[in-house]
């Protein structure tokens, strides 16, 4: 753990010598929730990088949080320790891909979810968050939706809002790795306790879930003096925080499996040598920033 401590000495040193921010997902390996100086949901980490005074954002996340960063501090440098680090989801839509649905329907209101592409969000009308995809769909006066790229998240909002909405194809591999026996059988091991679902999952997981929450609100829902055991179905790093928060209470993994390798890449050799180098560096090209920074912005007033 000496390791540990020296490395952790030099990253905050180095972070004040630099003015940076550390900001951190929910998912991230616990130590390196521990050394950020704020941890998050997709939502408020892109509301943290807005209203930060800091000259260097450090995102301990994956490609498309650090690029809606850079769509908000274009002035800022905003580093992201491991570019290797993206979301498969993300890259399930491409602004061409998209562009040529919208010729198909030019009618559609497009909502794009911020795990995306900064040029996917460019050619977008909203955007929306896990948090937030019920409010945003609802404050939209327009009949037809076309929702990208998580089909099973853009079907859990048509079942809240009744809107109709035209789905893509995209889906969360490590959501997917959560199957409804699992819960199935968590439930009769743990009958006390609370089943809290991501979104993301399947709409046959959901449909035994108590809660469907953001990673944030699943952290919220954990502080609530009712819930002593939760059956937690979503990436499985965000069990770090609950227990930290929430010492005495249970926290089930839906699912062992439910690990995003994206975010795993991410360590905290790799924070510290991207504080040393300022290196790699995501920067999102000024005519995408402003179309996709429209999109943002709605989404960020709405909420
Ligand atoms: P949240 O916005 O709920 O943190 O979700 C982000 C994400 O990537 C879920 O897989
Ligand atoms: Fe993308 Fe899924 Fe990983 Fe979230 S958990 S970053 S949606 S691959």
């Amino acid at each position: 753990m000496k390791g540990d401590t020296e490395l952790t000495e030099k990253i905050l040193s180095l972070k004040r010598a630099r003015n940076a921010v550390i900001l951190a997902h929910n998912y991230q390996v616990g130590e390196v929730q521990d050394i950020a100086d704020f941890v998050g949901d997709s939502l408020e980490l892109s509301q943290n990088a807005a209203k930060t005074d800091a000259a260097v954002i450090v995102f301990c996340g994956v490609h498309f949080m650090a690029e809606t960063a850079s769509i908000l501090c274009p002035d800022k440098t905003v580093l992201l320790p491991d570019m290797h680090a993206g979301c498969p989801m993300a890259n399930m839509i491409t602004a061409e891909s998209l562009k040529r649905r919208k010729r198909e329907l030019p009618e559609a209101t497009v909502v794009c979810y911020i795990n995306s592409l900064a040029e996917v969000k460019a050619e977008s009308d909203v955007c929306c968050t896990s948090s937030n995809a019920v409010k945003v769909i609802e404050s939209l006066n327009t009949e037809e939706v076309l929702f990208v790229p998580d089909q099973y998240l853009g079907h859990y909002i048509s079942t809240k809002t009744g809107k109709k909405m035209i789905l893509w194809n995209g889906f969360c591999p490590t959501h997917m790795r959560i199957q409804p026996e699992h819960i199935v059988e968590l439930k009769q091991e743990y009958p006390q306790a609370k089943v809290v679902v991501h979104p993301e999952c399947t709409a046959a997981v959901i449909a035994l879930a108590d809660e469907v929450l953001s990673t944030g609100g699943i952290c919220r829902y954990a502080r609530r003096e009712d819930v002593t055991q939760m059956i937690v179905g979503t990436e499985i790093g965000i069990i770090h925080r609950l227990k930290k928060e929430n010492p005495g209470k249970k926290f089930i993994p839906a699912s062992e499996q439910a690990v995003c390798p994206n975010m795993r890449l991410i360590t905290l050799e790799k924070v510290l040598w991207s504080l040393e180098d300022m290196n790699p560096e995501v920067k999102v090209p000024e005519d995408i920033r402003l179309r996709a920074k429209t999109a943002v912005d709605r989404m960020l007033e709405i909420t």
